[in-house]
């Protein structure tokens, strides 16, 4: 059976304008370049990619928060890239956002009762005392208790700030969520439930999620399928399981190889640590945008760009020349892989240094 996806993402490209003074007017930064994919009814696709490689971005264009610079979103089937600030108020309801930072997200003055009323009244979802049925229900169904009603945000825990952040999402009853590194600031195992609850939900209420996380193994946690992001481009979509599996973008493999597993000790705010740094927003890129990190870049990679479905098994899809040679993975094997590179960069520099005196 094929039904339309929640969520269709075209060929979105989002650049800004470059701060005044530090750079020349007119030159503006790239953000994210040319980026697809597609989210299924009741699928958590989760995009992962270092800090800064444009995933809130995508998050906030998709929602119309951002507007794109080109490219087409879909929701539910209807391009919503040209929709009028009324019909945009609309969709709002069935498009909702979970921010990592639960404290920021809720406004403290205002009781948890009301935070879960509001939107329920503003939308007409529920009339009179139907309301607060309603507010009692999302309590229960994130984990809470209706007693939670009279208490402020500053009241609760950090695990228990992101139910209700979730519960108010769910007040409207959207068909998508994004999930913007929603539990990259709690502790692991308040993690574990905030990611639990959040696949029971997907199960029990059939909603959509755009899961964006810097984490490999919060990702592999509780998506269905998955898009890594670099320098604001897809490198490799693909299930789960073929992904974590059978990664086969250089980039994808180095960030498996760099990742502690779930239920380990707890990452860093920005990501694993991989050798070096992607080009930034203003700077021209020959060929692959990973090229200048790889351990198997070769004079094709800075020719042309390879395009997603430069390898191609069903719908794993990766942007790479060399997807189909590089050798099986195996998480070790890639660790040497980096020694391999850090000596060919020293050698680099070595020749360069040569070259100079
Ligand atoms: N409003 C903005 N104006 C200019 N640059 C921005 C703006 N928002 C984000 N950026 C830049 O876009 C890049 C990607 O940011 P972001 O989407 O937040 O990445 P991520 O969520 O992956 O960490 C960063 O280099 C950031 O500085
Ligand atoms: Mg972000």
């Amino acid at each position: 059976m094929k039904t339309t996806p929640t969520l269709e993402v075209r060929n979105l490209c989002k650049t800004f304008a470059g701060k005044a003074g530090l750079l020349r007017s007119g030159r503006r930064a790239r953000v994210v370049t040319d980026v697809s994919f597609r989210i299924g009814q009741g699928e958590i696709f989760g995009l992962v990619g270092e800090s800064g490689s444009g995933k809130s971005t995508i998050g906030r264009t998709i929602l119309r928060l951002l507007e794109p610079d080109s490219g087409e979103i879909l929701f539910g089937g209807r391009d919503i890239t040209g929709l009028s600030a009324a019909d945009l108020r609309k969709l709002r309801r069935h498009m909702q956002i979970i921010f990592q930072d639960p404290f920021s997200s809720l406004d403290p003055r205002v009781r948890v009762g009301e935070v879960l009323a509001e939107p329920i009244r503003l939308h007409r979802l529920r009339e009179g005392h139907a309301v607060e049925a309603r507010v009692d229900e999302l309590l229960r169904i994130v984990g809470l208790a209706p007693h939670h009603k009279g208490r402020y945000p500053h009241e609760f825990s950090g695990g228990q700030r992101q139910r209700i952040a979730i519960a108010r999402a769910l007040a409207v009853e959207p068909a998508l969520i994004v999930c913007d590194e929603a539990v990259s600031a709690l502790d692991v195992s308040i993690q574990a439930q905030v990611l639990n609850l959040l696949a029971r939900l997907r199960a029990e209420l059939g909603v959509s999620y755009l899961f964006i996380s810097h984490d490999m193994s919060v990702v592999r946690h509780i998506s269905d399928r998955v898009g890594v992001l670099y320098a604001g481009r897809l490198v490799e979509t693909g299930s789960v399981e073929a992904v974590f599996e059978r990664p086969s973008h250089p980039y994808t493999r180095m960030l498996l190889a760099a990742t502690p597993s779930l239920g380990g000790r707890r990452g860093s705010g920005s990501g694993p640590d991989i050798e070096g740094s992607p080009p930034g927003p203003f700077e021209p890129i020959p060929g692959c945008a990973f090229a200048s990190r790889c351990p198997h870049a070769t004079e094709t990679c800075l020719a042309a760009s390879p395009p997603l479905d430069t390898f191609r098994e069903g719908d794993h899809m990766a942007a790479c020349w060399h997807a189909e040679t590089l050798p099986p993975f195996q998480a070790e094997g890639e660790a040497v892989m980096s020694d391999a590179f850090e000596r060919r960069m020293a050698l680099l520099r070595r020749a360069r240094a040569g070259a100079e005196t």
